[in-house]
């Protein structure tokens, strides 16, 4: 399996706790060095410095990796951007956050989607996040990461439908509030919580469950 972003937060947890239980992963991360602590992790982890935004990295690590069944990707890296409201878009900073959280999971599954197919479990895995539900959303602002969540639940749709004969299964958490460098220290749950019961539901998967948005504990959500 392979896990973005797995050098802290969520990502990491996830590394973790599949780690533990005895899977290969391939842990990704842009910057090897802050990955003291996947590096120092037992279990069969391998390393890899990956940008998800740099489009020639991940088609070499693509090719790196060809010839390996991967059972489930994991597009987990993510950004929030700046928290600003109407009048104050800084469209720079958008550009940056859709590249990472909406054109970088679509392009992992492009050169990945032939190392998935080779495996048992054909699984994708896009951590979205409850702020891109349009249905949710009743206080509207956080125009840069509500959109870049809720186009990446666009994505997850599109490949479900594209890879269902391919025998791929494409899915989206919402992953709780999580006590990360994101989520902040009064957020409701812990990352080993968050991804506890993720593993639970991601267990559970078939191709039935293709193109739906779930909670963490796998209460379906509304896009
Ligand atoms: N925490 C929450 O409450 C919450 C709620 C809803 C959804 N989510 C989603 O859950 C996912 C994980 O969030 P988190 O809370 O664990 O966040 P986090 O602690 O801020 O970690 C974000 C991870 O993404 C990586 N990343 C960012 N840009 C990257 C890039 N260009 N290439 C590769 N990696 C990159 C970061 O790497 P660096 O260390 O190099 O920056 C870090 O490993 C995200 O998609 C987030 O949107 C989180």
């Amino acid at each position: 399996m392979l896990v973005t972003g797995a050098n802290r937060g969520i990502g990491f947890e996830f590394v973790k706790s599949f780690a533990a239980d005895g899977w290969r992963v391939h842990a990704c991360a842009r910057n090897v060095e802050k990955a003291k602590q996947v590096r120092a992790l037992d279990g069969d982890v391998v390393c890899h410095k990956l940008d998800v935004t740099n489009g020639l990295k991940v088609a070499s690590l693509a090719r790196e990796l060809a010839g390996e069944g991967i059972d489930i990707l994991i597009n987990n890296a993510g950004l929030r951007g700046p928290k600003t409201g109407f009048g104050e878009t800084d469209y720079d900073a958008w550009a940056d956050v859709l590249k990472v959280n909406t054109l970088a999971p679509l392009r992992m599954v492009e050169r990945f989607v032939g190392l998935i197919e080779q495996s048992e479990r054909k699984l994708v895995v896009n951590i979205s996040s409850i702020m891109g539900s349009i249905a949710d959303n009743s206080s509207g602002g956080e125009y840069i990461y509500r959109s870049s969540k809720a186009a990446l639940n666009m994505v997850t749709k599109s490949l479900a439908d594209d890879l269902a004969g391919r025998g791929v299964t494409v899915v989206c958490f919402h992953p709780g509030w999580v006590k990360t460098d994101m989520g902040g220290e009064g957020a409701a749950i812990t990352p080993s919580e968050s991804v506890g019961d993720m593993r639970q539901v991601i267990d559970g998967l078939t191709a039935d469950h293709s193109g739906k948005f779930f909670n963490y504990d796998g209460r379906p959500l509304q896009w």
